[in-house]
């Protein structure tokens, strides 16, 4: 299947979080392939680099900045690089989470907390330094990462699910703070997409099966159909839609 070309994306700065592998790696390349300038963040280095270099015919070779996003102040600024190297960020996507199961005893406000950082916290810091970019612009869009995990009830996935339920608050309320300076917010729930991590720590051959046969659609859902949907809510082509949360799950839900 091929990817829809956007204009309005080519030349524009897209920061995106997480990029280093999954359904972030794919949006690192949806964009790059687009024209855009594309800078992300991860705390796994060398997938990182190797996506870089397999994009090295692009418009714009991807900037690729080491960050844990647990650290508000490393976020800030990896994306004070990324103005000073790249320009102003026109699209900000807040991909990155863990989604490490448990069970509810083993929960310490620790852990909790820990959780709340990797799986909520950043996406409003990464927003809240964005809006000054995408105000000198004029326009902005930022798509934030949610999940179908809450809808449904994932199991042994309570601070995973809490947060991503909270992702879905903060994108409309953020989406009615910003709407002001033209700045869209939207957010993706995405259903069992089967990534190489999720393959490793998650879901059998008979899982992946389980989940078609849930599906409306008779397909496994990959990192590419998430790709377009945030290509499309990134782009002009959506300059009316703001608050929204789209799932993408090939009707699991
Ligand atoms: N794969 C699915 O089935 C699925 C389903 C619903 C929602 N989602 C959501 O989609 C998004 C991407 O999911 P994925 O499956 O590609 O996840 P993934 O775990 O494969 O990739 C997440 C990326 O974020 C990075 N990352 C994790 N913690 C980080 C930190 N502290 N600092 C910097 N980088 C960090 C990881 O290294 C990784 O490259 C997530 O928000 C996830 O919750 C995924």
């Amino acid at each position: 299947m091929h990817f829809a070309h956007y204009p309005s994306l080519e030349d524009r700065v897209v920061f995106i979080t997480g990029g280093g592998s999954g359904i972030g790696a794919a949006m690192v390349a949806a964009f790059a392939r687009n024209g855009s300038r594309v800078a992300f963040v991860d705390v796994a280095v060398e997938a990182s680099q190797a996506l870089v270099e397999s994009l090295a015919e692009a418009r714009h070779r991807p900037l690729f900045i080491p960050c844990d996003l647990a650290d508000i102040a490393a976020l800030r600024s990896a994306i004070g690089r990324v103005r000073a190297e790249c320009g102003p960020m026109a699209v900000l996507i807040n991909n990155a989470a863990n989604d490490e199961r448990h069970d509810v005893d083993a929960v310490t406000p620790e852990y909790w907390d820990a959780a709340m950082a990797v799986n909520l916290r950043h996406l409003f810091f990464a927003a809240q330094a964005a809006r000054p970019h995408m105000r000198e612009l004029g326009h902005g869009a930022i798509v934030n990462f949610s999940s179908i995990a809450w809808m449904h009830g994932g199991r042994r996935m309570v601070t995973y699910a809490t947060a991503k339920a909270a992702i879905v608050g903060l994108t409309r309320s953020l989406a009615r703070e910003l709407g002001g300076d033209n700045i869209r917010v939207n957010a993706i729930a995405p259903g069992a997409v089967v990534t190489e991590r999720q393959r490793r720590l998650w879901l059998s051959e008979e899982d992946i099966a389980g989940f078609v046969a849930r599906q409306s659609l008779n397909r496994q859902l990959v990192a590419d159909d998430i790709a377009r949907v945030a290509l499309f809510l990134a782009a002009d082509d959506s300059a009316m839609i703001p608050k929204q949360c789209i799932i993408v799950d090939a009707g699991l839900h």
